[in-house]
């Protein structure tokens, strides 16, 4: 997939804690007040398992975070021993959406997952996400059951 003129798909870094990555996040849910240093010691302990976490932005043509997304890879026993890709937090600022942002994030995040190995990739959204995810190749295989606390 193709991206804007002037926008790039990149791994998140620890300064994009200045470059609206929070305020991306906020048209997904409640994102709290978190510091910088909240953040840095986030940012460190994805760096420190970088083979579970993969933390993904996509920046405009001046540069700022636009679109998240995160692809945590799970290494299980079943299927011997295979790995399954979850695919969290996906955002696009509200002025950006509609420019295919969205999609090229969750099919960077598919093809990783496959490319490390995963025997399947899934993910949760809510009733109104569904059809985005089904142009994307994903199939409503089940029902998500959730105890908050
Ligand atoms: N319902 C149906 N179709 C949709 C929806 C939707 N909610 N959103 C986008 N589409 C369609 C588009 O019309 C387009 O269709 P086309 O191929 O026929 O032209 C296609 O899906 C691709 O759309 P994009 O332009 O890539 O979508 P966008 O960049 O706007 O991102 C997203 C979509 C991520 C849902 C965005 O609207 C958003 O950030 N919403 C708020 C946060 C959110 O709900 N995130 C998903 C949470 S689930 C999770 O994180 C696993």
């Amino acid at each position: 997939m193709t991206l804007p003129e002037g926008y790039s798909l990149r791994k998140l870094k620890e300064s994009d804690y200045d470059n609206q990555y929070i305020d991306t996040l906020k048209v997904l849910t409640t994102v709290g007040e978190i510091s910088s240093s909240q953040f840095s010691d986030l940012f460190k302990h994805w760096e420190a398992n970088s083979s579970i976490y993969h933390p993904y932005v996509i920046t405009n043509s001046v540069g700022s975070v636009v679109s998240t997304g995160m692809l945590l890879v799970e290494k299980k026993l079943i299927h011997g021993c295979g790995s399954v890709g979850h695919i969290e937090d996906i955002s696009v600022a509200s002025s950006e959406q509609g420019k295919r942002l969205g999609s090229t994030m969750v099919a960077h995040l598919a093809e990783l997952s496959k490319e490390l190995g995963c025997y399947k990739v899934i993910l949760d959204c809510s009733e109104h996400n569904v059809k985005f995810y089904e142009k994307g190749g994903f199939k409503n295989e089940g029902v998500e059951m959730c105890k908050r606390f």
